[in-house]
């Protein structure tokens, strides 16, 4: 079979090989998860929501609908950017999307032509390198520190590449790392971007899992020249499987992923934006939210208090204030990946992070997921962990 020479560029996933090494071993603590807890959804409310859909507009949730989204759930959206996200946002900045990574394919193909550079923070989503690459992207890296992406880093990797195009940026509590850039990193951020012809697409799908600080200003909301294009998910907040975001920009590139959507699916299921929307109309997702930031927060906390009880202290983490994932970054020499055959036997599973980076690979880091274990698999999953990771670092001093 002869196919395109697009698909010969999708990178393996790091992920589903971690899947197929610990597929069938029920007895595994896996942090190597990128789920949120499906124990959170409301049920009960979603339950409610749905018998009166199906009462009082049954026929309309199973038919056709506009491409740019269902028009309660596009005015619930708006309203939210605004208020929410201090984004000035009306009907015409907004297009609702089959998740958020259908906004970064229609990105791709809205904007990438072959040899086209994708500047990332470095490491990145790695659905988002594989949906770019297939279109021809390039890609060039930023380095992060604890504050975010470094300026100085963007400046120099813009200056070296002028078929720069797109910069892909997830600036709250970033997969795989968790880190969220600080309020002067934004602004500067901002300040750098708008002296060059690109495009920013930030997608923040963590943004609203915050359990600790204080919320900081989208790009989008920093944004004065229309470059920013924001996508937003109720994936992680309410349902994944409702397959429900947005993307929120200027009103010629919404008007243009519009057009692109009706291409590749003509609409985002009627169904599920229904009933997102009679679940919004009926409860309080914001009440809802809580309940997610106060269980992930009590999760990421102990897994932190475990990490610096149980790992050797050459080992850093990051300690995020929201979202789903931290990372670890072993001494130099160490691969993460070899050494996850030998956690693997002992019981634990995590992502070898070499796969979130769009260029060279860096052998000696790793994804920890905090959102879809309990707290005794915390605890012991975090304790044999140690003792592995502390077999290789004496083995490595020798
Ligand atoms: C950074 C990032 N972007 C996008 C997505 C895809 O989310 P959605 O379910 O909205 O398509 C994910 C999913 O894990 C993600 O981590």
């Amino acid at each position: 079979m002869k196919f395109s020479v697009r698909m010969d560029r999708i990178k393996a996933s790091g992920i589903r090989a971690v899947q197929k090494r610990i597929a069938g071993r029920s007895d595994i603590i896996s942090f190597a998860a990128g789920l949120p807890d499906p124990a959170l959804y409301p049920m009960e409310d979603l339950e409610k929501a749905t018998a009166e859909l199906y009462a009082k507009d049954g026929r309309k949730a199973f038919s056709y609908g506009l491409t740019k989204g269902y028009g309660p759930l596009l005015d619930i959206l708006v309203k939210r950017m605004n208020e929410k996200e201090h984004v000035q946002c009306s009907l015409e900045n907004i297009c609702i999307l089959s998740g958020s990574q259908q906004g970064l394919g229609l990105a791709a193909q809205l904007f990438i032509d072959e040899g086209d550079v994708v500047i990332t923070e470095n490491p990145s989503y790695l659905g988002a390198i594989n949906a770019f690459r297939p279109y021809g992207a390039e890609f060039a890296g930023v380095d992060t520190d604890d504050d975010g992406i470094v300026i100085e880093d963007l400046e120099k990797v813009l200056e070296e590449n002028p078929r720069a195009k797109l910069l892909y940026m997830i600036p709250n509590f970033q997969n795989p790392t968790g880190k969220a850039w600080t309020l002067e990193r934004r602004q500067r951020f901002m300040e750098v971007i708008e002296k060059y012809d690109v495009v920013v697409v930030e997608d923040n799908p963590y943004g609203e899992i915050r359990f600790k600080g204080d919320p900081l200003p989208d790009l989008k909301s920093l944004d004065k020249t229309g470059q920013v294009m924001y996508l937003g998910s109720l994936s992680k907040v309410l349902s994944p499987g409702m397959r429900i975001a947005w993307v929120c920009a200027s009103p010629e590139i919404a008007s243009k992923v519009e057009e692109l959507k009706e291409t590749n699916d003509l609409q985002s299921p009627e169904l599920t934006q229904m009933l997102a929307t009679y679940y919004m109309n009926m409860f309080d997702l914001e009440a809802h939210i809580k309940e997610i930031q106060e269980t992930y927060k009590e999760r990421c906390e102990l897994m932190i208090e475990m990490i610096k009880k149980y790992f050797p202290k050459e080992i850093k983490y990051t300690d995020p204030e929201g979202g789903m994932f931290l990372w670890l970054e072993l001494p130099e020499g160490l691969d993460s990946d070899k050494i996850l055959d030998e956690a693997v036997e002992a019981g634990v599973a995590y992502i070898p992070g070499e796969s979130f980076f769009a260029q060279e690979g860096v052998k000696n880091t790793v994804r920890m997921n905090f959102t879809m274990v309990n707290d005794q698999q915390i605890r012991d999953g975090i304790k044999i962990l140690g003792e592995v990771f502390s077999r290789h670092i004496q083995g490595s001093n020798k």
